[in-house]
């Protein structure tokens, strides 16, 4: 785990990773919303390479994703479109501690678990003292991958998402 008052190799690292996760996420802004309390997570390989990362920061509240009517998911088209299908969430906040701004695996590290680890991670040591439940955690806008990621992971479709454009 890196913070922000961490010596500077390190913080440079993590902006070199960072660059990398934003250029594949499609993310065009630079900077992070509030630098000074961002934590990022690297998972970093038996052969000393950084495999996954995960970028958290302080978020107050977030919004359930909308489960899919029934007659869209029966669609004979449901799994072409699956990917790219749009997605809403309801209007009502909840309380939540804390968002994941990013999170990336290195393409032929996925499915390993290692974004699970790296959330399970982030749960156990973002607030001091307590154990985050899913529901205390948000998404930050979801790419597909993260959408199906996030469902498995908290073991529901109606995950928390924060930052969306709305
Ligand atoms: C999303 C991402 C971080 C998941 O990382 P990962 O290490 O492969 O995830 P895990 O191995 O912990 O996945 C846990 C479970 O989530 C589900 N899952 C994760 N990625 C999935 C995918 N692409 N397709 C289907 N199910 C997926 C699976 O059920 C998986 O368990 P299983 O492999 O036992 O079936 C990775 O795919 C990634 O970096 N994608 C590109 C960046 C991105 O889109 N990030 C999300 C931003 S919100």
């Amino acid at each position: 785990m890196i913070l922000q008052n961490d010596p500077k190799y390190a913080i440079k690292k993590v902006e070199e990773v960072r660059k990398l996760v934003d250029n594949e996420l499609g993310f065009k802004q630079g900077a992070l919303a509030c630098p000074s309390q961002t934590r990022t997570y690297l998972f970093v390989s038996n052969e000393k390479k950084i495999v996954g990362c995960l970028i958290a920061e302080p978020v107050r509240q977030a919004f359930r994703v909308l489960s899919e009517p029934a007659a869209l998911l029966e669609s004979p088209t449901k799994n072409s479109l699956e990917h790219q299908r749009a997605w809403c969430c309801s209007a009502t906040p909840e309380r939540v501690f804390c968002g994941v701004s990013r999170i990336w695996v290195f393409s032929l590290m996925r499915r390993k678990r290692i974004a699970s680890r790296l959330v399970d991670v982030l749960r156990r040591t973002f607030l001091f003292g307590s154990c985050l439940s899913t529901s205390e955690i948000a998404f930050s806008d979801p790419t597909p991958d993260g959408k199906v990621f996030a469902t498995k992971y908290c073991k529901t479709p109606n995950f928390l998402v924060y930052n969306f454009i709305s």
